[in-house]
């Protein structure tokens, strides 16, 4: 309807500006432009179509549904066998040889490890799926307590007072009993006199992915990531690694056998080697904080990652790092410019498993399949 037609219809009392106003014809948008559609119920619940419907659907469900893509850009990267002119044939660090056409950095924060998360980061790992981790201390020990004794689900209402009087410590709507990290100290301890011993004995540097690649060793236990990072040779970077209670139990081991040195440098040149020395980069960081400037930080090393996805709950408005949107880093030199970054605004604990099942479960079982 044209506006004049529209004008008459609605009758000579509404004036001109409002009914131009309300009516003001459009332009027509590119052929390809989506159209907004959801899930059809009639197909009956059929998750995989659900997930698959997100990207249609709008709002953050079109994130997902990018981010889904982003990650499958990744993994098909990924999949394209080194050639003998970018292989890395004279790298002896495990750690940094490049090992694939598209190394992938996966960041999370501390309390990703403290909930069910813990699980599908396993997965990742375990299979080889990713190349790099870069986590917080919370992050690295939560791993080792887990499988020491178990983390409860709680409530986020409970009583500070209450829970300090009987000795439970509360993360979100999770509780870890005192007595967790009391059971951490019994275990770690004697490797922290080991370390210090080595490094004594042999001049060991000690490095915080070192440290963790030891406990993961040490730990022995199928359920843990840093069990899996160190049999796969995954390096976990933690430059932060004393901000925990790993770093209580270090305080306290210097009291009694003074002398354990951490090199973090040392670690940086690792991290940041890995991303100069890789064919194409993609980074999948969950939350914010250390863990998203560092894997940032070190792809701008290499002009910019060449895929990306985050998932976090900040917003930029203050300005702060954990909230930057993808664009930010664009200007840095941390993304490259002609990459399709996503940023999803979502709790990772509800997406993430989610992600992981239309992109690398996906990616493995079919590739299982096809051995
Ligand atoms: N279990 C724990 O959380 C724990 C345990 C021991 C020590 N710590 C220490 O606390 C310090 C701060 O922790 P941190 O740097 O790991 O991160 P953090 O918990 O401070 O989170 C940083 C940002 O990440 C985002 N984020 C966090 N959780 C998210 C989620 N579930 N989904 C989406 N986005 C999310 C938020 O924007 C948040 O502001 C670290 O030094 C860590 O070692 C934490």
């Amino acid at each position: 309807m044209d506006t004049s037609t529209a004008a008459k219809k609605i009758g000579n009392l509404a004036p001109n500006v409002a009914v131009n106003a309300v009516l003001l014809p459009s332009q027509e948008l590119p052929a390809e432009t989506p159209i907004v559609s959801g899930y059809d119920w009639e197909n009956g619940t059929d998750f995989n179509k659900i997930l698959e419907s997100y990207t249609r659907s709008g709002f953050q469900a079109t994130s997902f549904g990018n981010a889904v893509q982003e990650i499958n850009k990744m993994l098909k990267c990924r999949s394209v066998p080194l050639t003998e002119e970018n292989s890395d044939h004279y790298e002896e660090d495990v750690f940094i040889k490049k090992k694939n056409n598209c190394t992938i950095f996966l960041g999370y924060t501390s309390n990703m490890i403290s909930s069910g998360l813990r699980d599908t980061i396993r997965f990742l790992v375990k299979n080889k799926l990713v190349d790099c981790v870069v986590t917080t201390a919370g992050g690295v020990e939560e791993d080792f307590i887990k499988c020491l004794a178990p983390t409860y689900v709680g409530d986020f209402n409970l009583s500070g007072k209450m829970l300090r009087t009987r000795g439970i410590n509360r993360i979100g709507n999770l509780l870890v009993p005192n007595d967790n990290y009391c059971k951490f100290e019994e275990w770690v301890t004697p490797v922290l006199d080991e370390m210090l011993e080595e490094q004594i004995q042999n001049g060991t540097v000690w490095t915080p992915s070192r440290i963790i690649a030891k406990l993961g060793e040490k730990i022995n236990d199928e359920s843990s990531v840093c069990y899996w990072a160190w049999r796969n040779n995954i390096p976990i970077y933690s430059p932060a690694l004393t901000d925990g209670s790993l770093g209580d139990m270090m305080y306290f081991h210097s009291y009694k056998r003074p002398g354990l040195i951490i090199d973090i440098l040392s670690d940086l040149r690792r991290l940041n080697t890995m991303a100069v020395k890789a064919n194409n980069t993609g980074m999948i960081i969950l939350g914010g904080g250390v863990i998203k400037h560092h894997i940032c930080n070190a792809n701008l090393m290499r002009n910019g990652a060449d895929f990306a996805v985050y998932i976090n709950t900040a917003s930029e408005f203050d300005g702060s790092d954990a909230g930057a949107r993808p664009d930010e880093a664009v200007s840095w030199g941390k993304i490259r410019p002609n990459a399709t970054p996503v940023k999803l605004y979502a709790d990772a604990t509800l997406v993430f498993p989610l992600i992981v099942g239309q992109t690398f479960a996906k990616h493995h079982f079919s590739n299982k399949k096809n051995v």
